[in-house]
């Protein structure tokens, strides 16, 4: 099957905010307002109203009730908020849960945020490949969200044949995907992605997070790769193949990351777990 192919077979796709993809769409230019992201998540009812929960929740422990996008913005700053709305735009589409992937509901959710967190932590470290936070954040956050499609595409007799190639043959989960299906869910997940005009770097990114461009620049989808295997070493490896992912030495050695730096990011991202699970219960 084609990646087009295997995309139209979806027909359960949970509609995503046109708000939050008009948001990621800002996230290309060098220097995003308040105004500019106000305006984008006030065209958003639904959108805005989980916003103002979710910003009036004892998670953030604000003194003043928030009633506006506005003051949420002031209050919060910008980058927050962009956090905020996207996790909450995007996480509606992936509490579901995945047969395909042995996914139970949520777990894709928790498992692209705290993917994000690290990407977070990673361009900081990296910082000289110049990646803003905010566009590392929300490759992490959509890193997998090809899974949703594939999950859909893979009938339990397709699932036997992935497994069989992973356990007895040890290809990678993508590998077999590709063998079994003709497409893997990066693939899939960047055509979602296009098919939705987000940035060619996002699609980039997400296209290759399995398999990281190092040359002649490394870029998003190396820190793409090593947060989502930082994921996996803290212990947010969803589904029964999460124990394959391999990190990419070349990936590791392009950020100037060594060994013992990479185990304090595990500790750093472990960390975080406590605050991602807070946050889903209060969205
Ligand atoms: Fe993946
Ligand atoms: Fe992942």
């Amino acid at each position: 099957m084609t990646t087009t192919e295997i995309i139209a077979k979806v027909k359960n796709l949970p509609p995503i905010s046109q708000a939050a993809l008009k948001l990621v769409n800002l996230l290309e230019q060098s220097s995003i307002s308040n105004d500019d992201i106000v305006q984008v998540i006030k065209c958003d009812n639904v959108l805005t109203a989980k916003l103002l929960r979710a910003c009036n929740s004892p998670y953030f422990g604000l003194d003043e009730p928030v009633a506006s996008v506005d003051q949420a913005v002031l209050m919060l700053g910008h980058q927050q908020i962009l956090h905020i709305v996207l996790t909450l735009a995007f996480g509606s589409a992936m509490v579901v849960p995945l047969p395909g992937y042995a996914v139970e509901a949520n777990e894709l959710w928790r498992h692209s945020l705290i993917t994000a967190t690290a990407g977070e932590i990673i361009a900081a470290e990296a910082y000289d490949l110049n990646v803003e936070a905010p566009v590392a954040f929300t490759v992490g956050l959509l890193h997998d969200i090809g899974k949703l499609v594939m999950s859909q595409a893979i009938t339990p007799e397709l699932q036997n044949q992935i497994r069989e190639l992973v356990e007895t043959q040890s290809c990678s989960r993508t590998e077999a995907e590709k063998r079994v299906l003709g497409a893997d869910h990066a693939e899939i997940g960047a055509c979602l992605l296009k098919s939705w005009n987000l940035p060619e770097e996002i699609l980039e990114a997400v296209a290759h997070h399995h398999h990281p461009v190092c040359k002649p620049q490394p870029r998003l989808s190396v820190i793409t790769h090593v947060a989502n295997c930082l994921a996996h070493l803290a212990g947010s490896a969803p589904g029964w193949d999460g124990f394959a992912e391999r990190v990419d030495p070349q990936a590791v050695a392009a950020l100037g990351l060594d060994e013992a730096r990479v185990e304090g990011l595990v500790v750093q991202v472990r960390d975080a777990f406590e605050r991602v699970d807070q946050f889903m219960t209060m969205a």
